[in-house]
């Protein structure tokens, strides 16, 4: 399997990032918006591009209420698979910088589409160090991989729920209703919590400026996150492997890893 984390990339041009720190620093509302790419340096695989295929299925097939429907034992597998994953993993030096700014600077607002937790804990970890009462918030806009909640309703599960996929008969049911659990994600085709949604469209209308890191921008309506900060006026800071859709609209483009270009950007 190819690894997204072994693409070399010449270093940045020097006056791109010095421009882009400078927009950063001045921005008094910051939004910071990630995709998956901020954690693959954490290990974790992301959905498009190389090693986006699990046992050579699509994620599009799996995480949708049909594939559920089809094979709920299947979908399970994949989640039970990537939730052992996760919990291996650790924020690497992108989330944390990321946390650091949004603790420092409570006009910082991040967005992402990730379900792995891996900012929610880099924001736990620089608010015990820095003696805060609570972390910053992360508006999680696709949900919580570690979330488990009832097919049939709005009945939660515990978030720790061992999940055994082996069977059919073995995967967790709603110990209120019997219906079957599952995982407390968005799914394609499902609509995103309402409140999360004006959370993030709220933030990129304000922001001055819009760090847009290691997504590949084709998911609405999330992608269109940072595509609304830009039109609505923020500076767009786009750090990415390589170039997606909205590398047009960006102010400044860093082609690169997150956990190098991240900290570059965002640390004094
Ligand atoms: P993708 O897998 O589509 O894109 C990951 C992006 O990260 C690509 O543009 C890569 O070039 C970039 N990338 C990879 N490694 C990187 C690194 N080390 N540093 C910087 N960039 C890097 O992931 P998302 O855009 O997050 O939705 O995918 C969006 C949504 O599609 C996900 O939230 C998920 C998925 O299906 C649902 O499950 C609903």
């Amino acid at each position: 399997m190819a690894d997204d984390r072994a693409i070399a990339h010449p270093p940045p041009d020097a006056r791109a990032l010095a421009r882009a720190r400078a927009l950063l620093a001045e921005a008094r509302r910051l939004l910071v918006f990630t995709g998956a790419g901020v954690s693959a340096e954490s290990g974790v695989p992301t959905f498009r591009g190389a090693g986006g295929l699990w046992n050579g299925v699509r994620a599009e097939a799996l995480a949708t209420p049909g594939g559920f429907a089809r094979d709920p034992r299947l979908v399970w597998e994949w989640y039970a698979w990537r939730r052992a994953l996760v919990a291996r993993c650790a924020p690497n030096a992108a989330h944390r910088a990321i946390a650091r700014r949004a603790a420092a600077r409570p006009d910082t607002v991040v967005v992402t589409q990730n379900v792995d937790g891996l900012h929610e804990r880099a924001a736990a970890v620089v608010a015990a160090e820095r003696g805060d009462a609570a972390p910053r918030p992360v508006v999680a806009l696709h949900g919580r991989l570690f979330a488990t909640r009832c097919v049939r309703g709005d009945h939660e599960a515990p978030d720790d729920l061992v999940v055994d996929a082996g069977s059919l008969a073995t995967l967790p049911r709603c110990p209120r209703c019997g219906s079957l659990l599952r995982p407390g994600v968005v799914w394609f085709g499902e609509a995103l919590d309402p409140a999360d949604l004006e959370a993030a469209f709220a933030a990129a209308e304000r922001a001055d400026a819009c760090l847009v890191v290691g997504t590949s921008a084709v998911v609405h309506p999330a992608a269109s996150v940072a595509s609304t900060a830009a039109r609505a006026g923020a500076a767009l800071v786009e750090v990415n492997a390589e170039a997606t859709p909205l590398s047009a609209l960006a102010t400044v483009t860093l082609r690169g890893a997150a956990g190098t270009l991240v900290p570059a950007l965002l640390d004094d």
